[in-house]
């Protein structure tokens, strides 16, 4: 029987998929759901770094006479960007770089063959898939964030980027994130509507802000301005422990996020509330860790900030930004309360620590 790797590796040298569709369907229900989780994630990666190696090479060569043998080239990234795919090192080694396109291509078409399975196969252990998926991929993105430490200040260096890499796990949740209001909402917030899914943080953010906050057990996670969810279902999975609530202004987000905390069996640990953060009368609830990726106005991040002050007066607690939070939080903290934050991916999120009474 072959190992998972060698599947990835079959597949992609096939010259027709839908011709495999059989093959495949068979191939999966004979999957574990950890092994699917592992072939699903390299895959993702894959289809990341192949591209990747596509652009590298196509740079090396720019105003070179000869183009190198990309057999030979891409020997120089296999300690660095092709480190986790060690079982591929072979077949790029022999590799055409038009064979590195036609990869490229199958592996898209084969992630998104398996999205469709995982989607509607019934009764198949969805959230056993995707909290195995979520584990490896935090691994993949502490070692991108790790390469990016080594490589800092490297001149000519160009990094890889995994941001958007396992974006595809949207569509196992079923986040719709393309959806919008049919009625006009009518507020002065800016609540992203039309943005598709860069109104979400991406699962790099959230996993690495997990990986290095360490969060007590039963802790009580807020976020502010929840969205479609996606930091939930994350934490939910991750850290059944902790106790999630999730405030969000747009109701049709909010009923989406329920529904996906219902379907991954998370009901009692992950919920959503409809809530416009801007009202006076709307009171932080106390927690040990609060999420701030807000598009908020100005007034809304003050009236929300202000209450983070009092609370983190009192008790240590984190915050983590995302984005221009940071900035909002910087203006209105009262930084006696708080220690300079822990800055990730040139501050596109930070953790800031309150010391408590
Ligand atoms: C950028 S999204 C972040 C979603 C989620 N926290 C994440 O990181 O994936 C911010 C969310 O805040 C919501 N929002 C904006 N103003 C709000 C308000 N006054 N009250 C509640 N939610 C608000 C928006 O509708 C949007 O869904």
């Amino acid at each position: 029987m072959r190992s998972y790797q060698q599947s990835i590796i079959y597949f992609l040298q096939q010259k027709d998929l839908s011709a495999c569709e059989a093959e495949l369907i068979l191939f999966w229900k004979s999957m574990s759901a950890q092994d699917a989780a592992k072939f699903f994630t390299d895959l993702s990666f894959l289809v990341t770094v192949l591209r990747f190696l596509q652009e590298q090479y196509w740079l090396y060569n720019n105003e070179k006479p000869e183009p190198a043998q990309f057999g030979h080239f891409v020997k120089r990234f296999y300690k660095k960007e092709l480190k986790t795919v060690l079982f591929m090192h072979a077949t790029l080694e022999s590799a055409q770089v038009r064979q590195v396109e036609e990869m490229r291509k199958q592996a898209t078409l084969l992630q998104k063959a398996v999205v469709q399975f995982l989607k509607n196969e019934p009764g198949y252990d969805r959230p056993l898939f995707v909290s195995t998926c979520l584990k490896l991929m935090s691994d993949f993105f502490e070692f991108e964030y790790q390469l990016k430490i080594k490589n800092e200040g490297l001149s000519g260096y160009t990094e890889i980027s995994l941001e958007r890499t396992f974006d595809a796990l949207d569509e196992i949740f079923q986040i719709k994130c393309d959806i919008t209001c049919n009625s006009k909402i009518t507020t002065e917030e800016r609540i992203f509507e039309g943005s598709g899914v860069g109104v979400q943080s991406s699962y790099s953010t959230i996993l690495l802000a997990l990986r290095y906050l360490k969060i007590p057990q039963k802790a009580r996670f807020v976020d502010l301005g929840s969205g479609y969810g996606r930091v939930g279902f994350v934490i939910g999975l991750m850290r059944p422990d902790i106790q999630f609530h999730g405030y969000e202004f747009v109701d049709y987000r909010v009923d989406m996020s329920k529904k996906i905390s219902e379907d991954f069996n998370m009901p009692d640990h992950v919920h959503f509330y409809h809530q416009d953060l801007s009202l006076n009368n709307f009171l932080i609830p106390e927690a040990e860790v609060y999420y701030l990726f807000g598009p908020f106005t100005d007034a809304t991040y003050a009236h929300i900030i202000e209450q983070l002050n009092v609370i983190g007066a009192k008790k240590p607690i984190v915050i983590i930004t995302k984005g221009n939070a940071r900035e909002h939080f910087m203006t209105v903290m009262q930084r006696k309360h708080w220690s300079a934050p822990q800055v990730f991916h040139q501050g596109n999120f930070c953790l800031f620590r309150s010391h408590g009474r």
